[in-house]
């Protein structure tokens, strides 16, 4: 008989999208700078990103996906308890872009702050909010990652420019009480190495040699390091579960580059239709890649109640980590 005791989970109960209505197609990058379709296709899978217009900032596309997330799962706006944003790109250094957003929802009873972890800020954030839920502090959690990368590009550099687009991404998680097979976040996973910050970064701050700038990347390193860490985070995953990799319905992985993605889903040995992708629509929206093509999925039915979902991202720090959970 199946074990019936009951345990506190964070469950996703509804999930948001935006995207800006500017697209610009990898002909309209070669515009730009030198580069061509069969380049960026050929080495990252990207076909399009979207661009966010001036009054499209991270708050404002945030609060828009945030909306529909709570939406979808019923919750009223003054009935939420928290509000966690994954963002490098805030609207201002303060007030937190989670606080502007919940001006903007009118979720007049929760608290919000903005986690800093590059393109693994929404697996953190899961993370913090699914502590946050099991121990009672609140009752639910909008958990956003949106970004306005647009703004950090320098288009003298070929190498990135042509790599990322903007948009927001949202969950609502609530604590319920659920049998050991039931819905919720079964495990996240979060690691750090701070010895490779100097492989991708963004100045920005008050160091007077580090005055704000464009994003910085040396891609190949970066390359390097991506698969066997990622892969590191998702048997950790699996492991502390006691599960195999046959036993995840789908992978959502943070949608960097297609040639990642392929990497990781061969390594666990999963077929492609088991994997989520959505880089060559979107490109590289570092925190909101992830809740972006989880509500893709969602969309499509392919993400539905009851399956068992593989999150995974690494970005800037180096950052990275996994998340488990079943809809
Ligand atoms: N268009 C055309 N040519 C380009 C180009 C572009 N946009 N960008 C670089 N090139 C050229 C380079 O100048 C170089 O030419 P050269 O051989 O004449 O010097 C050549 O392409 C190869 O460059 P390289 O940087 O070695 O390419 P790569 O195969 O490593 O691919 C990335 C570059 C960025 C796509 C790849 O390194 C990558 O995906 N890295 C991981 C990046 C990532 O996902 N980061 C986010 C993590 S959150």
């Amino acid at each position: 008989m199946a074990d019936q005791t009951l345990s506190k989970r964070a469950v996703l109960t509804g999930s948001g999208a935006y995207l800006p209505a500017q697209i610009l197609t990898n002909e309209d990058m070669a515009k730009r700078v030198d580069t061509s379709d069969e380049w960026i296709v050929e080495r990252t899978g990207i076909r399009q990103r979207h661009f966010a217009a001036p009054h499209e900032t991270a708050a404002y596309m945030g609060a828009e996906a945030g909306r529909q997330a709570m939406e979808k799962a019923g919750l009223a706006p003054e009935s939420l308890g928290a509000i966690i944003v994954a963002t490098s790109t805030p609207d201002q250094a303060f007030p937190a872009t989670a606080v502007r957003i919940q001006a903007l929802l009118g979720a007049t009873k929760a608290f919000g702050f903005d986690l800093a972890a590059a393109c693994s800020g929404f697996i953190y954030g899961l993370s913090v909010a699914d502590a946050m839920l099991r121990a009672g502090q609140v009752k639910s959690v909008l958990v956003i990652g949106t970004e306005v990368f647009s703004r950090l590009l320098n288009f003298e550099d070929r190498t990135t420019c042509v790599l990322f687009g903007d948009g927001a991404g949202a969950v609502l998680l609530e604590a319920r009480d659920v049998a050991q097979d039931g819905p919720g976040l079964l495990s996240t996973h979060l690691y750090a190495d701070g010895s490779l910050g100097d492989i991708l970064y963004v100045d920005c701050g008050t160091d007077e040699n580090r005055k704000p700038g464009y994003l910085v990347m040396h891609g190949r390193e970066v390359f390097r390091h991506a698969v066997n860490l990622l892969a590191g985070a998702v048997n950790d995953a699996l492991a502390e579960n006691n599960l195999t990799a046959a036993d995840i319905d789908l992978l959502v992985p943070h949608q960097a580059n297609k040639r990642i993605i392929d990497g990781v889903g061969k390594k666990l040995g999963l077929p492609p239709e088991r994997v989520v992708v959505t880089v060559h629509k979107h490109a590289n929206t570092s925190a909101a890649s992830i809740p972006l093509a989880l509500a893709d999925a969602i969309q499509e039915g392919r993400a539905a109640p009851g399956r068992l979902l593989l999150l995974e991202a690494l970005g800037g720090g180096l950052t990275w980590g996994s998340a488990l959970l079943r809809l």
